[in-house]
């Protein structure tokens, strides 16, 4: 039987009146440019999950919506179809406001280790589901399975019953939650389809609300170490997402943050959870504690645990002084069968076992440091998955010692390569070399934090 005749079929005892409709139909109409409905992008996106319908009309749909657009509209339908797909987590009890944080990901970004301990450590829940990383670095659950012992793979009772207990978990997202949107960025990675607005955005979206917090803070990041390129389409996403978050009934937030440079020092897994632990003791990195501030506030607001940003800022910055935010990412690393004793001195964290400098080509000042040139970097020294199955080497990674705007003479060390692999050394180098960008002048600096999408209730 031809694959449409099949959907048509199975259609026709399942769902009633929406049987009349094809694949074939749908493509076509979106290609026109024409709106679909409600029931069509339902169509698809069941029959997509269900197996019924076949990876060559998605993908023909996926291409038709990358060059058409969806109206915002279409998008949360899309967004809520994906995120009805499967199982939704319950975390009614927990008591208090759950607040998630999402980040479209970047170069050197390990906001979430700081987060999860320092928010909750203020007193609000923080139940957070995870991804392992494709691409420079490993995602949260590779950098914090970095710590000997430490497990990711919660069963759903016990994730809750930490977050009651400690106040916080972070664990692997499990397949059940929106599992249209697993099957479905897996076939746009290899049709050349990810970089569409509204397919991330309905792609984070389904995810978040599956997920069951009451709140979302999202960082969108801008720049040539992130997907969006260009500010106004960074705001596009972020405005979208937040519309879809409001309209799905959860109070949404996004900042849109620069990506044009790594952030902090320390990219790699093993080497990003050692400054997440210094910036816990209060002394990281400049941008890193000024954007973990400005999310974290936010993350404070919408938990009703602050009046305003101002309150929340200070209420964080005391939580790092005191110790208890520190305190608090030790309570969630022994919940989770880690060794603690990586938040208290060297040497409880795996070390490459070849470590080596970047000299600098030039004299002067450092103009930029390409992220997306160092997250390359990175996952050739071991430090990231360049396929689904690739190991990775928890160790591995880049230590910068120079930044935008700092002072250079040639042949100083700009950067520290960790791994634990010799091949391809000196081809890495170079790609380090040519990620820092020297002139003559003290360059303007470009912002950290672009602006507030607000919500849009
Ligand atoms: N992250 C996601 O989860 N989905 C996208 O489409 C892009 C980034």
């Amino acid at each position: 039987m031809a694959p449409n005749t099949q959907v048509l079929t199975i259609c026709l005892s399942r769902i009633g009146d929406v049987c009349r409709m094809r694949m074939y139909d749908i493509i076509l109409k979106k290609r026109e440019g024409r709106e679909l409905t409600t029931g069509e992008i339902k169509h698809f996106i069941a029959g997509y999950t269900a197996g019924d319908i076949p990876d060559y009309q998605a993908s023909a749909l996926l291409m038709t919506i990358y060059f058409q657009g969806l109206s915002d509209r279409e998008t949360v339908d899309l967004t809520m179809a994906m995120s009805d797909s499967g199982e939704r987590a319950a975390l009614s009890a927990i008591p208090g406001i759950k607040v998630d944080k999402h980040s479209t990901g970047g170069v050197g970004d390990k906001t979430t280790l700081v987060l999860v301990p320092l928010v909750a450590a203020a007193g609000v829940p923080v139940a957070k589901m995870s991804g392992r990383g494709l691409g420079h670095t490993g995602g949260t659950v590779d950098k914090l399975e970095s710590i000997p012992g430490f497990k990711a793979e919660l069963e759903h009772g016990k994730f809750i019953e930490q977050v009651s207990m400690t106040g916080a978990a972070v664990v692997t997202q499990t397949g059940h939650l929106a599992p249209a949107d697993k099957k479905l960025y897996a076939l746009r990675d290899v049709t050349a389809t990810v970089d569409s607005i509204p397919l991330i955005a309905g792609s984070i979206m389904s995810k978040k609300i599956a997920a069951g917090a009451d709140a979302i803070v999202l960082d969108v990041k801008v720049g040539n170490g992130a997907f969006m390129r260009d500010i106004e389409s960074s705001f596009k996403l972020a405005r979208t997402m937040v519309s879809i978050g409001n309209l799905a009934g959860r109070r949404t937030v996004a900042l849109v943050t620069g990506m044009d440079q790594p952030l902090g020092y320390a990219v790699g897994n093993a080497l990003e959870v050692k400054e997440a632990v210094e910036t816990l003791r209060g002394r990281g990195p400049g941008d890193l504690v000024e954007l973990c501030m400005a999310l974290g506030s936010v993350m404070l607001l919408l938990a009703g645990k602050a009046g305003n940003l101002e309150t929340g800022r200070k209420i964080l910055s005391d939580l790092l002084v005191s110790g208890k935010a520190l305190e608090k990412f030790k309570d969630l690393i022994a919940a989770q069968e880690g060794d603690p004793r990586v938040t208290m001195e060297d040497g409880f964290l795996p070390v490459a076992t070849i470590i080596e400098d970047v000299p600098a080509s030039y004299t002067g000042y450092v103009q930029a440091v390409h992220a997306g040139k160092i997250g390359r970097a990175a996952m050739l020294l071991g430090a990231g998955r360049e396929k689904k199955d690739s190991p990775i080497d928890l160790s591995a990674g880049i230590v910068l010692r120079k930044k935008a705007g700092d002072r250079v003479v040639a042949g100083e060390t700009t950067a520290v390569m960790h791994t634990g692999d010799k091949q391809n050394l000196t081809a890495i180098k170079k790609i380090i070399q040519k990620a820092y960008e020297i002139g003559e002048k003290k360059p303007e600096l470009q912002p950290l934090i672009y602006g507030m999408v607000p919500e849009s209730l």
